[in-house]
């Protein structure tokens, strides 16, 4: 793909436009699912799946899983280490594409190829094709670059466009398929090569009158060589519509627009690529970022979650358990402390999880409220990096990456 440049100019602040996380698209999103099934479109009508209310928090193209769906009603776990599909956070910037397997295609072209096959006749590979390739399992988060963002308003008074999500952008799961390397250099991957350009098959990004194109975001060539995983299965099943069947990168550690769903086409260059998404979305702009905004974001930062509704009642004079997770882009969570007093006193948190890079770690505490009335929790963890979680988070913006220390709130009765 010859992909246009689209670098805001030094010094000035980043093209007014929209977190592409956040608007609605200008057309109503095709709902191709429940069309062809003649349903009634459900709370988000491009995504295929059923969306619970008991699960998910609609939230325009999106769908956020809800902390308190981990548990059911006892309190007991329902989902361990990786999130069933059916539970599991959709991010659509416009709408889930029913795409035939069999007659799919990834089309790999681009100069960092070698003979540099164009776009018009480049080197193709089928399901089949990479089901031969060996496979890899792996483990990874997805989480959204927006995860949190309506925390920016609700506790540091700062609003920002965009998706408000809580912190129901997140789900782990276990992917199978082949290694990007592996498929790179299946297609003939040379010594030149500088960034890869994967682009999803979903519709066109249109907004504010701006067509966008497909979504799409260059990866630098060492972190394709590192992890990345070019999935056909999630726990274990062959992907699903809303997840990027028949095909996505699993990008882990990095924001989850990184992890293209629906991959089509990809481009591997000789030199630097460019797509909205790397230049106007996904980075920081703001007072405290440099004038012509930050790099590409890439890596996720500290947070906790706990597996409780915001505003759970709980019972006065009883000890309860609660359970949360922890989980960064860059290492394990190793430590985690727990507050019920709104941060003046903290406590560690028991693990639950021999501490992995690769996914969350689960938690728990015990705590026995006497007194009725409104409480504050918190959860503060730290990364085998050092990374701590803040009281406050940096501004920026489109509001990404809201890693400060979360204010929970419940009710004692
Ligand atoms: N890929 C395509 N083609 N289109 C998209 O809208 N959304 C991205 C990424 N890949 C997106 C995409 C974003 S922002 C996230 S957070 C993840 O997919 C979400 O993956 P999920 O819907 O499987 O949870």
């Amino acid at each position: 793909m010859d992909d246009e440049v689209r670098i805001p100019d030094e010094g000035t602040p980043a093209p007014d436009a929209p977190a592409p996380d956040a608007p609605a698209p200008d057309a109503p999103p095709p709902d191709p699912g429940r069309a062809a099934a003649g349903e009634a479109p459900g709370p988000v009508p491009g995504i295929v799946k059923p969306l619970p209310a008991e699960w998910f928090v609609p939230r325009g193209t999106n769908a956020e899983t809800r902390w308190d769906a981990f548990r059911d009603a006892d309190g007991d776990p329902v989902i361990g280490r990786h999130v069933p599909v059916e539970r599991f956070f959709v991010r659509n910037h416009t709408s889930t594409p029913l795409i035939d397997p069999d007659t799919w295609r990834l089309k790999l072209f681009g100069s960092g190829l070698r003979g540099a096959p164009t776009a018009e006749r480049p080197v193709e590979f089928g399901l089949d094709d990479l089901r031969e390739l060996p496979s890899t399992r792996i483990s990874a988060l997805i989480e959204c670059a927006g995860n949190g963002r309506s925390f920016y308003r609700s506790q540091q008074g700062q609003p920002v466009p965009g998706t408000p999500w809580t912190l129901g952008g997140v789900g782990s799961a276990s992917w199978r398929g082949v290694r990007l390397a592996e498929v790179l250099r299946a297609a003939g991957l040379t010594g030149a090569a500088v960034d890869v350009l994967p682009a999803g098959l979903d519709p066109d990004y249109v907004v504010g009158g701006t067509n966008y194109g497909p979504v799409r975001r260059p990866l630098p060539i060492a972190k394709a060589l590192d992890d990345v995983l070019l999935a056909y299965e999630m726990n274990g099943e062959p992907l699903t519509p809303d997840h990027g069947a028949p095909a996505r990168l699993v990008v882990p550690g990095w924001v989850g627009i990184a992890s293209i769903k629906w991959v089509g086409g990809v481009e591997v260059a000789d030199h630097p690529l460019y797509s909205p998404w790397n230049t106007d979305f996904y980075r920081m702009f703001g007072p405290d970022h440099p004038p012509g905004g930050g790099d590409p974001l890439t890596t996720q930062v500290v947070k906790s979650a706990f597996e409780l509704a915001a505003g759970a009642r709980l019972a006065a004079g009883r000890e309860h358990r609660l359970h949360g997770r922890s989980w960064s882009g860059s290492a394990a969570v190793r430590r985690v402390e727990v507050s019920t007093d709104g941060g003046r006193t903290w406590r560690r948190a028991e693990l639950r999880d021999e501490p992995q890079a690769d996914g969350w770690t689960r938690w728990s505490v015990a705590w026995r409220p006497e007194r009725p009335g409104p409480y504050e929790l918190r959860a503060r963890a730290t990364d085998d990096r050092g990374d701590t979680q803040p009281e406050r988070a940096v501004f920026n913006r489109e509001g990404y990456l809201f890693g400060a220390v979360v204010a929970h709130p419940v009710t004692v009765v």
